[in-house]
């Protein structure tokens, strides 16, 4: 999920510029008079930026104020991520650099939040002793006390995973935001068992979030300007939510007529009709769940962006079984058929693929290679397996494909991506898109840049036109992660 619009298959060898690599998003400042800062950087999948979102809220209502400089932060929070033993390498570097503060600075409290909190618990406090605190995905609303156990000069660990937390009603502080797009937790957790992945430990068990917080929440998005809400779970095909007895009786709807479960269509629907203006976005979407009613619930609405993140990690069968990913190769290829043929080949595809995980052959690589040339993603993130503790495949298998073959295999994969997105982006020259502007372009003040339905960033120049905006652009040029434009209204 995931930061889900890094588009740009930008990367290269060891240093991958991927979703959930070591991205991070800084708080922002905010000057209330408050008594003490916070600073709080993020690591990993978007769903960890929107839990940062979370904690923040947490802490201004217990009397903090956001900084952007960690050395004047009485609390610094890591918010941190464990998908590959390279974010963890990353975030420990971070970590000795923050240690390094302290040591000048002795009452700031350093505090470890999220996925790696979660795998590691105690030891790093314990053992370790390079935090003072550690709260697990489910732990934020204990932050304030957990805080306050370590001004008393105690320990603060609280790694206790729950079947029900989804701080449905908590308003996110939202940081970093351009206010014009803003992604929404509809689920937590993952109840898939893939074998390679460290989510399901770290994240705990799926749970859905109460569709009517979620309407409450976009709806209050739109009004405050924003036009665009992305809907985030590690696999949103699966939410599901039971309405219980109790609320059919006090909203008066009788039992025989009561709509009991809301499905990821169901709530597709409901968000997309707070008002055409506001597209919605999902992901993750995982193939064995994905349904035909998402895909008649996308074409239904214009304003559901045409864009579907559907990692398939490899291409051959084989793997798939290793992986425990549930599909085989040709009932991935079916549901890539349903997609173009119910939203047609302007409905834009992502991928997630994982080059040289255990025993994968040399025909089996081949096998992703030609699975990327059937389905010609229009972006891809890619990595090398990156063993696991505690993961099945960890436990079951052998890590035997040397890195350097696991590392050619990933630039092969990357430059078959790279031969598609530009191709993906070529069949655009000369079309018009409507797209929502997200603000002034990276490379020039004159420009604006925006992104149409398919996801792809689309630079045009200014006129008179702002962020928040729709506009049509006709695209005249591309290169393999961007394409330019110009306004045609
Ligand atoms: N829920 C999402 C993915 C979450 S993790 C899904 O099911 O697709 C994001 C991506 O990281 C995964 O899709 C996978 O490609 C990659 N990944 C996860 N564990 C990994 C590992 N051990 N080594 C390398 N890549 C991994
Ligand atoms: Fe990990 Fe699989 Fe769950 Fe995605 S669906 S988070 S890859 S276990
Ligand atoms: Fe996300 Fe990383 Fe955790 S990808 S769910 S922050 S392990």
């Amino acid at each position: 999920m995931s930061e889900q619009l890094i588009q740009d298959i930008d990367i290269l060898g060891e240093k991958p510029k991927v979703k959930e690599s070591c991205d991070y998003k800084i708080s922002k400042d905010t000057h209330t008079g408050k008594s003490r800062k916070l600073y709080i950087e993020s690591y990993g999948c978007q769903m960890n930026f929107s839990d940062s979102e979370i904690v923040t809220s947490i802490m201004e209502k217990e009397g903090f104020d956001t900084t952007s400089q960690f050395e004047e932060a009485d609390v610094v929070l890591l918010n941190t991520c464990s998908i590959r033993e390279k974010a963890e390498i990353t975030i420990r570097k971070r970590l000795a650099q923050f240690n390094s503060v302290k040591k000048e600075k002795p009452d700031m409290l350093v505090g470890i939040l999220g996925c790696m909190a979660e795998r590691l618990k105690e030891k790093l406090l314990e053992e370790e002793k390079i935090v003072d605190l550690v709260a697990g995905p489910d732990a934020y609303r204990d932050l304030p006390n957990l805080v306050s156990r370590v001004d008393d000069g105690h320990k603060a660990v609280n790694t206790v995973l729950s079947r029900e937390e989804t701080y449905a009603d908590i308003n996110p502080v939202r940081l970093n935001s351009n206010g014009v797009t803003a992604f929404i937790s509809i689920m937590r957790g993952c109840d898939n068992m893939c074998s390679f992945c460290v989510v399901p430990f770290t994240r705990g068990r799926e749970r859905s979030r109460d569709p009517q917080s979620i309407v409450a929440e976009a709806k209050q998005l739109f009004e405050q300007g924003y036009r665009e809400v992305t809907l985030l779970g590690q696999n949103v095909d699966s939410y599901k939510w039971a309405r219980d007895a109790e609320t059919n009786q006090k909203k008066g709807i009788e039992k025989s007529e009561a709509k009991d479960i809301v499905s990821f269509a169901g709530l597709l629907e409901m968000v997309a009709e707070i008002h055409p203006d506001l597209r919605v976005r999902f992901s993750t979407s995982h193939p064995k769940d994905i349904t035909e009613d998402v895909l008649w619930t996308m074409k239904k609405h214009e304003n559901i962006c045409k864009y579907i993140h559907l990692p398939a990690q490899s291409g051959d069968t084989r793997v798939l079984n290793l992986m425990n990913r549930t599909y085989s190769r040709e009932e991935y290829f079916e549901k890539v058929d349903a997609i173009r043929s119910i939203l047609g080949g302007e409905c834009a595809i992502s991928s997630d693929m994982i080059a040289g995980f255990c025993t994968e052959t040399e025909e089996e690589h081949q096998a992703t290679l030609s699975l990327m040339d059937y389905v010609k993603y229009d972006f891809s993130y890619m990595f090398y397996y990156s063993e696991r503790p505690g993961t099945l495949a960890a436990k079951k298998y052998e890590d035997d494909i040397p890195l350097e073959v696991k590392k050619r295999r990933l630039n092969e994969i990357i430059d078959k991506q790279r031969e598609h997105s530009l191709e993906r982006n070529q069949e655009a020259i000369g079309k018009t898109f409507r797209v929502l502007i997200e603000g002034q372009s990276k490379r020039s003040e004159n420009q604006l840049q925006g992104r149409n339905s398919g996801n792809k960033v689309i630079v045009f120049d200014k006129k008179n036109y702002a962020k928040g905006q729709y506009v049509n652009v006709k695209v005249t040029d591309c290169t393999g992660a961007t394409l330019k434009g110009e306004i045609v209204d």
